[in-house]
């Protein structure tokens, strides 16, 4: 078929074979197929839908367009968690060790940072002499001898996505769950996870903002996992406020390092314990939830979750005594407080607009060749239902000592005005909305 007839067939609410999908996606790799007409093909896909066949099907091609991973020569199920990306998730700083000292590998390929939101990447650079490559046999065999290892993605996987996605954000057709999702579960397919926990954030802060859009998204991802034999959970958490109280890369790690030493937040905790208990369970290191939850308080309590983190940083060449002294950090010289505007209760708490004063502190990036400060960024002293006098800090900005000083003030500004302050205690956020399996959505 040639490649107008198969963007017509989409475009009039079609179902695309297999065969018409591996050609659509070899020939746009390849080149042969050009920009205008895979954006036409994306747009049809924007307005069409895809079926959950259809988007199976892309999902395999676009993993099978570059590099796949074969982690079969690590010993026992390969679980792989995936954040739709949020302002201060330094979950995988938590949940790669905690999951590891409970007995399931974590082999994670993981993603820089890009706009408001961080990745996990930029964060590990931040302790001193973390080297983020490994060969593809030192990766392998550091899982098997420490049980974990968290790398860069390489540069050849799923290339076809990687052009996709460029195409996508200049043609106004990233916002389609199909073509989300299947960008996604392309890249955790090719990493080689035998099973996969996903979250999925709704809010201000995420990508989905509402929750009916989040589960649509999930739903999407569990059917890919479901279709192509990945044993696929989905949680729904919320991003209306940042998580945990670090935004910045090096604060990121401190606040990591005090939740697997038991003294992170309260959310950031919780968030790693639900997130852990799937990968536990899907990994067969126990049998429901709940248990699986306490075995990861058990070692947090006992400290291997900590040691873990400390063999893991060790392994990859940094420095494992940031795990008890965190001073060994990088940290920005200049500190500057946001002071509240009035008496009250904290309402609200844009996390955009705390990702974005983050990025602009140098934290994060604007575009992908901006070079970012690992030590610079936000910590939030207050947090949503918290009471707040007048003139009390509500955050730290954590800036570079040559920071220009108008700067410094507009990008407080933004802080402040990120914090919405009531004369009523809100409603503490629930943090936890859904879990979305194959058998279907459980709302909390
Ligand atoms: N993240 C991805 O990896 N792909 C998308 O399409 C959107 C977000």
């Amino acid at each position: 078929m040639r490649t107008v007839d198969m963007i017509q067939k989409k475009r009039d609410g079609g179902e695309l074979t297999r065969q018409e999908i591996s050609a659509l996606i070899q020939g746009y790799t390849q080149g042969t197929i050009p920009d205008y007409q895979m954006s036409a093909w994306a747009m049809a896909v924007y307005f069409q839908g895809m079926t959950a066949r259809e988007t199976a099907d892309l999902t395999l091609e676009m993993a099978a367009s570059g590099e796949q991973m074969d982690l079969s020569s690590i010993r026992g199920v390969k679980v792989d968690k995936h954040s739709t990306g949020g302002v201060g998730d330094t979950v995988t700083l938590v949940l790669a060790p905690l999951t590891a000292a409970a007995g399931v590998p974590v082999a994670k390929m993981s993603g820089r940072g890009l706009g408001h939101t961080g990745g996990t990447i930029d964060k590990l650079e931040a302790i001193p002499g973390f080297t983020v490559e490994l060969t593809r046999d030192a990766f392998i065999r550091q899982v098997n001898e420490h049980g974990v290892a968290v790398i860069s993605q390489s540069g050849n996987v799923t290339p076809a996505d990687k052009k996709l996605y460029g195409l996508r954000d200049v043609t106004a057709t990233v916002n389609s769950i199909p073509l989300i999702a299947s960008s996604i579960m392309s890249k955790k397919i090719a990493s080689g996870a035998d099973a996969i926990v996903l979250d999925v954030k709704t809010g201000s802060g995420a990508f989905m903002k509402t929750l009916e859009d989040s589960v649509r998204l999930a739903e999407a991802m569990v059917s890919i996992g479901t279709e192509v034999g990945r044993r696929t959970v989905a949680v729904i958490t919320d991003m209306e406020e940042p998580l945990g109280t670090a935004v910045g890369n090096a604060l990121e790690v401190r606040l990591a390092v005090e939740t697997l030493q038991g003294r992170g937040p309260k959310d950031l905790e919780e968030l790693c314990l639900e997130l852990g208990s799937h990968m536990l369970v899907l990994g067969g290191a126990a049998d429901t939830a709940s248990t699986a939850k306490e075995k990861l308080k058990e070692a947090i309590a006992s400290g291997a979750a900590l040691r873990k983190f400390k063999e893991f940083v060790a392994a990859q060449g940094g420095d494992p005594a940031v795990g008890d002294n965190p001073e060994l950090l990088p940290t920005a010289s200049r500190q500057r407080e946001v002071p509240a505007a009035a008496d009250g209760y904290v309402g609200h708490i844009t996390a955009e607009e705390i990702g974005v004063a983050a990025m602009e502190l140098g934290a994060g990036r604007e575009t992908k060749e901006s070079v970012i400060d690992l030590s610079v960024g936000i910590r939030l002293l207050k947090k949503v239902g918290d009471p707040v006098r007048r003139g009390e800090p509500l955050a730290v900005l954590y800036a570079k000592s040559t920071e220009d000083n108008a700067k410094l003030d507009s990008i407080q500004e933004r802080v402040r005005l990120a914090y919405r302050i009531q004369s009523e205690a809100a409603e503490p956020r629930k943090l936890i909305h859904a879990v979305i399996t194959k058998d279907g959505v459980t709302y909390r």
